[in-house]
């Protein structure tokens, strides 16, 4: 089963986030571009702002594969809550400083003056809807004191629109959002995914109609895209191997496809 046609485009679409898997999408990379730009700007802090499976830790993550050549630039991928903790951190992987003393706010700021880097040091925080109030204005503190600058990724719910809040609100900084894909873009993404990966025969399966359904089931979400097609290509494993006759091997048809929305959950039978 592992060696079937399926199996390879299948992991393909497993929920993963590794900036060598980027893909190029116009407004994508139109997003991207003007988030390097920002970088370069004297600003202080960015956001990257968009719904959950919009894309935003893998620019993060593409973004700090690409500054990584040239400056100093430190990712923080999974929030680190504790605001003695998130200093320590900060300050040992930027400033090479490990201290024994507590980590306070000014401390971090003497170190971060006395060896005033040049460019300064850019540290990636992913998922920052997570930090506190009060985290959130050490790093806006920290920003303005102009010793480290800020890109943060926010999630955009339906419940509450973190961007309201105060902390986020007043401060000087650039916002990108970042939208779901349409038909067309998810077309591209599916075809340069699966192509990059040499599935040429499995590529040639999926026809506009297909990516239409696909857009209209997933709401051209990129994390419920993947999803739907791991869990499509996980179905065509299992019929190549339990009943290969049933594949149709030109085409997709849509029952397949409402079948792998129904098993990913993202409709109710
Ligand atoms: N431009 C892209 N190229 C390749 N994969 C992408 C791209 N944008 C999003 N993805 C994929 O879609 C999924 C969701 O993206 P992610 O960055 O995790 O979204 P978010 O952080 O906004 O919730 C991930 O598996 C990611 O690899
Ligand atoms: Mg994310």
């Amino acid at each position: 089963m592992e060696n079937s046609l399926f199996s390879k485009p299948r992991d393909l679409f497993l929920d993963i986030v590794n900036p060598k898997d980027y893909v190029q999408i116009d407004s994508v990379s139109h997003m991207y571009q003007s988030l390097k730009n920002s970088v370069q700007k004297p600003l202080k802090m960015i956001l990257l702002y968009g719904r959950p499976g919009t894309g935003k830790s893998m620019l993060l993550h593409k973004l700090h594969h690409d500054l990584s050549k040239y400056q100093k630039v430190f990712m923080v991928s999974t929030p680190i809550v504790d605001e003695d903790d998130f200093l320590r951190v900060l300050a040992h992987n930027i400033f090479d400083h490990t201290p024994r003393e507590a980590m306070t706010l000014n401390r971090f700021l003497e170190i971060a003056s006395a060896l005033s880097l040049n460019p300064i040091p850019i540290v990636l925080l992913d998922e920052a809807q997570l930090y506190s109030a009060a985290l959130m204005e050490k790093i806006r503190l920290i920003s303005d004191a102009r010793v480290i600058k800020f890109v943060i990724t926010l999630h955009k719910t339906d419940q509450e629109d973190v961007i309201a809040k105060e902390h986020f609100q007043t401060r000087i900084w650039e916002s990108i959002e970042l939208q779901n894909a349409t038909s067309e873009e998810l077309k591209i993404y599916v075809q340069k995914k699966l192509l990059k990966a040499n599935c040429f025969d499995v590529a040639n399966m999926f026809n506009d109609k297909n990516m239409k359904l696909i857009t209209s089931l997933t709401n051209g979400n990129y994390r419920d895209t993947n999803k739907l097609l791991f869990t499509l290509f996980s179905l065509y494993c299992w019929y190549e191997e339990n009943n290969p006759a049933l594949i149709q091997y030109n085409a997709i048809k849509p029952k397949w496809i409402e079948m792998a929305a129904i098993h990913s959950g993202l409709i109710d039978a």
